[in-house]
């Protein structure tokens, strides 16, 4: 029989429990309301990454391929286990919520939202504007201006509202920029002007006036001319009083690259306005077969030095990987000879990458304390 060191966790005392159980100075992000997924009270292994994370308040999750979930109870016990907030993968993007107009279909989601409150987790909602994975009787149409506009209201309130409750951050608008921080030219912003950014925000707050409102990219996690850009759109909504709660950086690296050009001071700009931040999609991928050193040491220090930005920045209230298990990576299908992305293998056995963000968390929430100050024979 295994034996599992385990800790007993409840959605809305996470935080709480594990501050009283140790005596670490604790810079508490908790979520600012009751998303109304509390439960009874959830057993997790006390080194895994959600309880290291709760002892600073920090959520940590993943996006979850649902189908997986459905089936593989290895992929079940790790989602439950290690996560405390999940984000679906696919099952919330206009493609799969509204495959035929005016005909919705949430069950996969609602399993989903189900399978937190069951293990005492939140869901970050992805993502509700967005250019890709659009329904094709939406891409393959033909509208007027005012009808579009109508669309995507109806889209927005529609499913905020059916989750309403339930979600603690959403993913309000997705991807607007491109990487020289012009605004990219969608279906949005072709038939809309920019404009469509802010009614966004503000139709989805009608809808849940209680969940946290994100704008959310990729490319925005150090500073450069694709974050100004998106510092100068949220400050401006910020100053006209639209309800936008968060900026998420989605953390998708590549070894081959260097680390983002001063992540923490960046993520803490975006503090500096009032809004929380988060890392919403973390993945590292590299060339494959990753058999490199070299490699292997960027990724395992891409992982921990975007958390180590995280938890520098009080208010950066979670971290997302971008799944966990490198078979069911979106990587290897987007990026020829690239993948090994995730914190777990092929077989779901945990990566250098894993035991790195392990080390990391342990270090934020209590570092084991020396006596005196280098005490020992002079
Ligand atoms: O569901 C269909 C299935 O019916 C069909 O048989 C199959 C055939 O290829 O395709 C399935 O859809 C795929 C879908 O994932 C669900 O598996 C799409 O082809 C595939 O393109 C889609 O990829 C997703 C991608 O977004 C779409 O752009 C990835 O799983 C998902 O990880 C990825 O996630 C995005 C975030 O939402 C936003 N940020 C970037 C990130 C990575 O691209």
């Amino acid at each position: 029989m295994t034996l599992r060191r385990s800790i007993l966790i409840s959605a809305l005392s996470l935080t709480a429990v594990l501050a009283a159980l140790t005596a670490t100075p604790a810079a508490t992000a908790s979520p600012t309301h009751d998303p109304g997924q509390s439960s009874g009270a959830v057993a997790v292994p006390d080194d895994s990454l959600r309880a290291l994370a709760s002892r600073v308040g920090l959520r940590i999750g993943t996006a979850v391929n649902t189908d997986v979930l459905a089936t593989n109870a290895t992929y079940q016990q790790i989602t439950a286990d290690q996560f405390s907030s999940v984000t679906p993968e696919n099952v919330m993007k206009w493609q799969v919520v509204e495959p035929t107009q005016g005909t919705y279909d949430w069950s996969a989601a609602d399993k989903l939202v189900k399978f937190a409150e069951a293990h005492g987790q939140l869901v970050r909602g992805h993502t509700l504007v967005w250019h890709s994975q659009l329904p094709t009787w939406l891409t393959a149409g033909t509208y007027t201006s005012t009808e579009l506009r109508d669309l995507l209201r109806k889209h927005i309130t529609d499913e905020v509202s059916h989750f309403k409750g339930n979600i603690w951050q959403w993913d309000v608008v997705n991807e607007a920029f491109l990487d020289d921080g012009t605004m990219r030219p969608t279906i949005w912003l072709d038939a809309l002007g920019s404009s469509y950014i802010a009614d966004a925000f503000r139709w989805a707050h009608q809808a849940d006036p209680k969940a946290l409102l994100f704008y959310n990219d990729y490319n925005i996690e150090g500073l450069g001319p694709k974050s100004d850009a998106v510092y100068g759109l949220v400050k401006d909504l910020r100053a006209q009083g639209v309800p936008i709660d968060g900026v998420g950086a989605q953390g998708h690296l590549d070894t081959k690259y260097g680390f983002p050009n001063q992540m923490r001071q960046n993520l803490q700009r975006f503090a500096d306005l009032g809004l929380k931040v988060a890392l919403t999609e973390v993945d590292v991928r590299t060339t494959v077969p990753d058999t490199t050193t070299p490699e292997k040491l960027a990724q395992n220090a891409d992982y921990s030095q975007m958390l180590e930005a995280c938890l520098l920045v009080r208010a950066c209230i979670s971290y997302t990987v971008w799944g966990f298990g490198d078979a069911f990576s979106w990587v290897p299908g987007v990026f020829a000879g690239e993948g090994s992305a995730d914190i777990y293998d092929e077989n779901l056995q945990p990566k250098a990458s894993y035991f790195a963000l392990q080390q990391t968390l342990m270090l934020a929430s209590g570092a084991p304390h020396r006596d005196g100050t280098g005490a020992g024979r002079r």
